[in-house]
């Protein structure tokens, strides 16, 4: 299929002069990994966000490893999250000798079901850690979720990913639990090419995550060079990682961090767009108008009894007339390493896969014109009048 040359693209990054200047500036000053850029990019991201600590990681995957690393999950426990994710937030559990516990959504908002959550935490005294998933930035239902977690012991671990560090009225999302990781992956709310950052509360958290960050060495390198001690002495203290955020991609990081409150109103005015252009269609069903949603994703639902087509084919149609769109998520249980290792089929999870079969990611990007999501809004309608089920 050969696409029209006015293809609106499903996402472009926003970068401009300033975050050219300040990669040029690093490259010439001679200091290129983690350094005096990434420590302040930390302190202004602690700041935004309203929280203690901020670790900058090499992503997003990274940070969550460190943070199940941190939260003590054990070989042979269970880390419970929802299969409606990206690959990430389940690898990291396998990276710690842990097995998944697939909790399902809920089949409105698509996030991690708090009734479920506590139904599978009664059946299974062995889950270690709680990760849920703010899908496309749309928070889960945080206050349930810490009570049921919290009544247990069990420490829950954000995976803010889709998510801006904005305050909301009881704190950003990726801030709530005891651990949160915001992804800087190139499609993010701000993005660094590839990173993340880690953020805590807890000082002990924070010191452990700092430390395995960097090969477990117990002060940071760059500090080598200006405390009393020899630059050349450190002590590695446990078999660490190599997930530190280089000073060239923090660079980038703190331009766009300046620049988040911009970007999250320029999506928040498409989103607008998009609920107010959309809204009388009995076919789709729009996501939530929530103040905290942080407007990552913009996911329709399409009520296929009311359509002759399927959502595979909606995508091809709406791709035929020019416009890139996704699917937020494959979810985990239909990957074939999962229902290999743990015998999972499609039935297991019915709100997830009725999401997955529902669910298409609209463009949504600051550098998205007017005239552009007048084109999309266009043709979801055209096509949904072109395919309404005749009764
Ligand atoms: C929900 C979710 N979690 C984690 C990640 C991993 O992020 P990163 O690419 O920064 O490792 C992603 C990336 O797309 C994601 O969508």
């Amino acid at each position: 299929m050969s696409r029209p040359t006015d293809f609106i693209p499903f996402h472009r990054p926003s970068i401009g002069r300033l975050e050219e200047e300040a990669v040029l500036s690093v490259l010439r000053s001679g200091w290129l990994t983690t350094g005096e850029i990434t420590l302040r990019f930390e302190r202004e991201f602690a700041e935004l966000a309203g929280v203690e600590h901020a670790l900058a990681v090499s992503s997003a995957t990274a940070g969550l490893h460190l943070c199940l690393e941190a939260a003590g999950v054990r070989e042979n426990s269970k880390v419970a999250t929802s299969p409606y994710t990206f690959a990430a937030t389940a690898e990291v559990i396998r990276y710690m000798g842990a097995d998944p516990l697939f909790v399902d959504v809920e089949e409105d908002s698509c996030n991690l079901s708090p009734p479920l959550l506590e139904q599978a935490l009664a059946r299974e005294p062995s889950v270690s850690a709680v990760v849920p998933v703010h899908v496309g930035g749309l928070p889960c239902r945080m206050d349930e979720i810490l009570q049921i977690a919290g009544a247990r012991g069990t420490p829950v671990i954000e995976d803010a990913a889709h998510c801006l560090p904005r305050r909301g009225q009881k704190g950003a999302p990726g801030t709530l639990g005891a651990m949160g990781v915001y992804s800087f992956y190139a499609t993010k709310p701000i993005t660094t090419g590839e990173g993340g950052m880690v953020v805590t509360r807890h000082g002990e958290l924070a010191r452990r995550m700092s430390m395995m960050r960097l090969h477990g060495i117990d002060r940071d390198v760059w500090n080598r060079y200006a405390s009393s001690e020899p630059s050349w002495y450190y002590e590695v203290q446990e078999p660490g990682f190599k997930y530190n955020l280089t000073d060239l991609a923090s660079s980038l990081g703190r331009v766009q961090l300046r620049k988040s409150e911009g970007f999250y109103l320029a999506r928040r005015r498409i989103a607008g767009r998009y609920l107010e252009g959309l809204a009388d269609l009995d076919y789709l069903r729009l996501p939530p108008d929530q103040a905290d949603h942080s407007w990552h994703l913009f996911q329709i639902r399409l009520d296929l009894s009311r359509l002759e087509l399927d959502r595979d084919r909606f995508i091809d149609a709406l791709m035929e007339r020019g416009i890139g769109v996704s699917v937020h998520f494959i979810p985990l249980h239909l990957m074939p390493y999962y229902r290999r290792t743990y015998g999972l089929r499609e039935r297991d999870f019915p709100h997830s896969m009725r999401c997955y079969r529902e669910t298409i990611s609209l463009p949504i990007y600051p550098g998205l014109g007017e005239q552009q999501v007048e084109r999309v809004i266009a043709a979801v309608r055209e096509l949904g009048a072109r395919f309404y089920k005749k009764r």
